[in-house]
């Protein structure tokens, strides 16, 4: 039996940050080690195009966002790791979904509803068509399992609404794919702990896995863990989960257990998590340097993914455009 292929990607919007990796990609690392699956993760450049990042932000965050990967565990052994735009197949069949997807489906998609909201200024037809690209991405490696956030569900459905499109109107190609939901508690922001962390809400708010130690310190510092109405505090709460994520098992029991006598002191809890969360990232943060020192190590990493993928993606692209009959 082949192993299932499991895909996911990430676009290259910044330095990652503990919900990021709480939220994804954690379990893109277990899911490698597990050994049970054929793995691709890629660096969704194409996608970001549809943002507001100059193009030396972009060439930059794509670099730093490969380190970063590597530095946490995607072992390019092991699983596919490659950038988006060194294969134009991933354009190419996207221009090919396109053509199967009824305006309709892509006007019910809430996320562009909501980035249209988010930058006013710039509502392109790429951030329109960008779950075209998505379910291409998917598809052209025949992934069936799909590692997301919940806030992807709808993309993927949308995929499946194109595998039947695609297969009503050129004979059963594509498999249908399903989503696999991590089960770990969305990250908080800091500064507004009612809000998911993003790095959007503004650098003070998120712990991005980069951070030194004094800059981990100094924004646990001013975490906010005061309540509205002294009800439970959401802000405290979120310090106990990223505490319960780093921390050895031990000294968080002790905060929990502190938690529900009502005698728990947040500078302690601020200290204990910002000592956690500096050791936990202290060899991601010294391999992530030594990677993006080096002219080699990274360029070699992803042209050697590239090419793996490509022998997949290649294939896949000549059955289509036999099936299309352009070929
Ligand atoms: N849209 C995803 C995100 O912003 C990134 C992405 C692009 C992706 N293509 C994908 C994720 C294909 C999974 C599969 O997080």
């Amino acid at each position: 039996m082949p192993k299932p292929i499991v895909l996911s990607g990430i676009q290259p919007t910044g330095n990652l940050h503990v919900g990021n990796y709480l939220g994804a990609l954690q379990n893109i690392v277990k899911l490698q080690n597990l050994g049970d699956y054929q793995m691709y993760y890629f660096i969704a450049d194409w996608h970001s195009l549809t943002g507001e990042m100059t193009a030396a932000e972009r060439r930059r965050q794509i670099m730093i966002t490969a380190a970063e990967l590597v530095a946490l565990g995607l072992e390019p052994e092991q699983l596919t790791l490659f950038v988006q735009s060194h294969l134009p197949e991933h354009t190419e069949l996207g221009w090919v979904l396109s053509t199967v997807t009824p305006m309709a489906l892509l006007q019910r998609m809430t996320q562009f509803k909501d980035k249209a909201e988010q930058q006013t200024k710039n509502i392109n037809a790429g951030l329109f068509n960008y779950p075209v690209l998505q379910a291409a991405d998917i598809l052209l490696y025949h992934a069936t399992l799909v590692p997301v956030g919940e806030d992807q569900a709808q993309h993927l459905e949308f995929t499946n609404d194109i595998v039947r499109a695609f297969n009503r109107r050129y004979g059963d190609y594509f498999a249908p794919i399903k989503p696999l939901f991590t089960k770990t508690a969305r990250v908080m922001s800091l500064l507004a702990p009612e809000k998911k962390m993003s790095k959007s809400l503004g650098a003070d708010h998120v712990l991005e896995l980069a951070d030194e130690p004094k800059a981990i310190e100094r924004k646990l510092k001013r975490a906010v863990t005061a309540t509205a109405g002294g009800g439970k505090s959401p802000g405290a709460a979120n310090l106990l989960e990223l505490l319960q994520a780093f921390a050895p098992a031990k000294i968080y029991q002790e905060f929990a257990e502190a938690e529900r006598q009502g005698n728990i002191r947040y500078s302690e809890l601020k200290q204990a998590l910002a000592a956690a969360v500096s050791d936990y990232f202290s060899a991601f943060r010294k391999r992530r340097a030594e990677l993006l020192a080096s002219p080699r190590e990274l360029p070699e990493i992803l042209a050697q993914g590239a090419e793996r993928a490509r022998s997949v993606a290649a294939k896949t692209i000549a059955e289509i455009r036999r099936l299309v009959g352009v070929r």
